[in-house]
């Protein structure tokens, strides 16, 4: 019989997970997009705290994004519109990575292009460098051969820019899933047998706040994505959709601000989770969040975070 009373204590909690090889110490990590490349945060939260960081999306050349605003607060999250800038994936090498390797915590690369030429460039740039932990690909991007389809939005597509990848990348491949499908479990399974390691579920929803004195978009752009606690019941179900359609593990994001919406993430089938838009309104979320967590799971008598997922339970009479 386990002691539950011996366990019951928050620092006897087992935070650490396992998405296929890679071991995190715990399940939180930082979203991409959210949190720069990592270092910009080291004053602000312990960055060896984190499970993993997800750094800025990467393409090939450097990208100037999207003109302001591009953020703007709306009902219970927010609005952006960057526009993917990012330094390219060069100089992301040369200049943020050395400053990365200084922590233990797993850097995972956040990668996207307009063409899949243009991924598998992206990858073989950053398999010729040091300390990354692994890829995520943003799969919400168009593809411009295609007359702008995005790939996350066709299995075909999607298989097609992930069986590339696959081929180049040494390390483990995530492929980061767009929430704006039909039938997300269908993309998720032509990732799978694509070769993708692990799903990232997912990204922002294309959203609009239109200002109807000046009759403008509150964005730069006129659509931009919507993230944070609003999103985080549609993205729920697709995190618990997923998990059930796929064999490989899942990283639940959307709209997490507290250790109990990462139980939830938990119980319906995500291994791990990431955290962006809560940090800001709180930079130091993500410390809080590592930080809260064990006392959540004790006070559910867990004494390791795995017991939870998948622990849903659909019978609700
Ligand atoms: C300002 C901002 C920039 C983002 N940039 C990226 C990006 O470069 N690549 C990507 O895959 N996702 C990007 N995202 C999406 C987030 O990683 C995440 O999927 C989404 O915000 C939902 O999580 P959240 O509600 O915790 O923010 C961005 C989100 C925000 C708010």
């Amino acid at each position: 019989m386990l002691d539950y009373a011996a366990v019951s204590q928050p620092g006897a909690v087992d935070l650490s997970v396992t998405l296929g090889a890679l071991r995190l110490s715990n399940p939180i990590l930082a979203a991409s997009g959210t949190f720069g490349y990592g270092i910009e945060f080291a004053d602000v939260v312990d960055l060896n705290r984190l499970g993993g960081i997800v750094v800025k999306g990467l393409s090939l050349e450097p990208m100037e994004g999207a003109p302001p605003p591009r953020l703007c607060e709306t009902p219970s999250g927010m609005l952006n519109a960057v526009g993917l800038q990012n330094i390219g994936v060069r100089a992301f090498v040369v200049e943020k990575l050395p400053k990365l390797r200084q922590y233990r915590t797993p850097v995972i690369a956040n990668v996207f292009g307009h063409t899949t030429d243009e991924y598998v460039e992206v990858i073989r740039v950053l398999e010729g460098a040091e300390g990354l932990a692994a890829y995520e690909l943003n799969i919400s991007c168009p593809n411009v051969k295609r007359g702008g389809l995005q790939y996350g939005s066709d299995p075909g597509l999607a298989g097609e820019v992930v069986e590339a990848a696959r081929k180049v990348a040494k390390r483990p491949l995530w492929v980061k899933l767009s929430p704006n499908v039909t039938d997300i479990t269908a993309i998720a399974r032509a990732a799978e047998s694509a070769g993708a390691d692990a799903l990232t579920v997912a990204n922002t929803y294309p959203a609009m706040s239109v200002d109807f004195q000046t009759r403008k978009s509150r964005l730069g752009n006129p659509t931009g994505g919507l993230s944070g606690p609003a999103i985080r019941p549609i993205t729920m179900k697709l995190v618990y959709e997923v998990s059930r359609a796929v064999r490989i593990p899942v990283i639940g994001l959307g709209g997490i601000s507290s250790p109990e919406d990462i139980l939830e993430y938990l119980v319906v089938g995500a291994t791990a989770v990431q955290v962006g838009t809560a940090g800001f309104w709180d930079p130091k979320a993500l410390q809080r969040l590592v930080e809260g967590l064990p006392k959540a799971c004790s006070e559910l008598k867990v004494i390791h975070i795995n017991e939870l997922r998948g622990s849903f339970n659909a019978e609700n009479r």
